[in-house]
């Protein structure tokens, strides 16, 4: 831990196995459409632990400071995608990010995702990055009868689409795509990717459909391959190489 760490044992000096607190400067984006005609910054100090987490220190401020100040969150667990923010000007899930980690020695900042528009303070529309995300078709489509047992697959046809399986939807690599940022028109990195996962999938057959979609010219010929999107994604996926392989099969077709 780079912090420094003081003396202090939150009311537990004198006891065996206190656990050491630190105080951080979290500098907040704020943004009230009733009151406010633009975005400001406020500052809050907290005491924290080694093992808090940046979510930990915004729920500080608004239980027990500013109950105003707003922001998603739902399992605090990196599961359900919804706390994607800018941190120190990274997009990162505030519950999957320790203070310790973010240089708590300097004020850290903490802003809405960039790209769509602010509708409180760390809250964002999502809707855009929803309607991109159902134009890709993100479920199974398929012709035939319907089958009297799972359809089965073998563990290679499975391995093919693993890796975008994990995506949450927290928009962290939409949001840090310039392209985006230029022209929230481009379907974005994670439509892309939950396209990918039904495209590579051998039980599919909308995979064609799906592809002239993202053939549009807002579609996947917009990536720049900046990998922004890659070093954004909480769940580590390989955003630029699934979309790389969503262009390698339109050029050839062979899905
Ligand atoms: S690909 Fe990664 S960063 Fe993008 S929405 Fe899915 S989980 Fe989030
Ligand atoms: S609160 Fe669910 S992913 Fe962070």
């Amino acid at each position: 831990m780079t912090a420094t760490v003081e003396a202090k044992t939150e009311g537990t000096e004198g006891k065996v196995g206190a656990v050491p607190t630190f105080t951080v400067t979290l500098r907040i984006a704020r943004y009230d459409p009733e009151v406010d005609s633009e975005q400001h910054w406020e500052s809050y100090q907290v005491t924290a632990h080694a093992t808090d987490r940046v979510l930990d220190a915004l729920h500080q401020i608004k239980w027990e400071q500013d109950g105003s100040l707003s922001f998603r969150r739902s399992c605090a667990h990196g599961v359900c995608g919804s706390d994607a923010m800018r941190i120190n000007g990274k997009n990162r899930l505030a519950c999957k990010t320790l203070i310790k980690d973010v240089n708590p020695d300097k004020p850290i900042t903490v802003e809405p995702i960039k790209g769509l528009p602010v509708e409180k303070d760390l809250i964002v529309d999502m809707e855009p990055f929803f309607d991109a995300y159902r134009e890709v078709m993100p479920f199974l489509i398929t012709t035939g009868n319907e089958p009297t047992r799972e359809r089965i697959q073998s563990q290679q046809d499975r391995d093919r689409f693993d890796d975008t399986t994990k995506c949450i939807l927290c928009a962290a690599c939409t949001t840090s795509c310039p392209v985006f940022w230029n022209d929230g028109q481009y379907f974005g990195p994670a439509a892309i990717v939950n396209a990918h996962r039904f495209i590579f999938d051998s039980r599919d057959e909308g995979g064609s459909q799906r592809l002239e979609v993202l053939n549009d010219k807002e579609g996947v010929w917009r990536c720049r391959t900046t990998f922004n999107c890659t070093d954004a994604c909480p769940r580590g996926i390989q955003v630029t190489q699934a979309i790389q392989e969503v262009k390698r099969a339109l050029l050839t077709s062979r899905f």
